[in-house]
């Protein structure tokens, strides 16, 4: 079976703040820009010590922000389509579900900077068919590699922290089912 996301039984506090996670993203977003990125040093000893257990370095965290009824576009987060994981935690929102595309024939998309300084690629409706849609939590390794997008529930806004990391001793970018066995234990059936 192919994999677009899996949970984790990860209960460790995301942030070194003692604030609830809604109100110290606000507090860090004082423009409600809706892609930013965030310091590493604000993460919680927790998870860095959990990325480096498994010889992974964190590279940076970045925040999606949308605010209720705004919807995302769809899009793949990286310079070219592939296989690429994040693992992300997703704050407010309740409801809201990732849907996952394939790319029809001859379709590119359109290539883009995004205000953070990280490519994407975005995708017109018609350009893709849906293959999977389900709720992500808090955290759920995802699948950015391939068009995706979020239908949040119109209700209430919400946050998605991203961290994007690697090997530590190793070059090249972990796939998602590299990621999986390395997370094996951690993995909500
Ligand atoms: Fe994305």
């Amino acid at each position: 079976m192919k994999k677009y996301c899996a949970d984790l039984e990860l209960p460790i506090p995301l942030f070194k703040s003692t604030l609830g996670p809604i109100e110290f993203l606000k507090l860090n977003n004082p423009t409600s820009a809706r892609h930013y990125k965030i310091s590493n040093e604000l993460l919680s000893d927790d998870v860095v010590k959990f990325f480096e257990d498994h010889r992974l370095t964190i590279n940076f965290v970045e925040v999606f922000y949308r605010p209720a009824g705004v919807n995302s576009y769809i899009h793949i987060d990286t310079q070219e389509p592939g296989d690429y994981v994040k693992l992300n935690w997703v704050f407010g929102g309740d409801g809201s579900t990732m849907c996952w595309y394939d790319i029809k024939e001859n379709c590119q998309g359109a290539s883009q900077k995004t205000s953070i300084s990280t490519y994407a690629i975005h995708y017109a409706k018609d350009d893709v068919t849906l293959l999977h849609s389900q709720t992500v939590g808090q955290p759920t390794l995802v699948q950015v590699g391939i068009p995706h997008s979020i239908n949040n529930n119109n209700l209430t806004e919400r946050f998605c922290v991203s961290i994007i990391f690697g090997y530590k001793d190793q070059t090249g970018r972990p796939t998602f089912d590299n990621v999986y066995e390395i997370f094996k234990n951690y993995i909500k059936q």
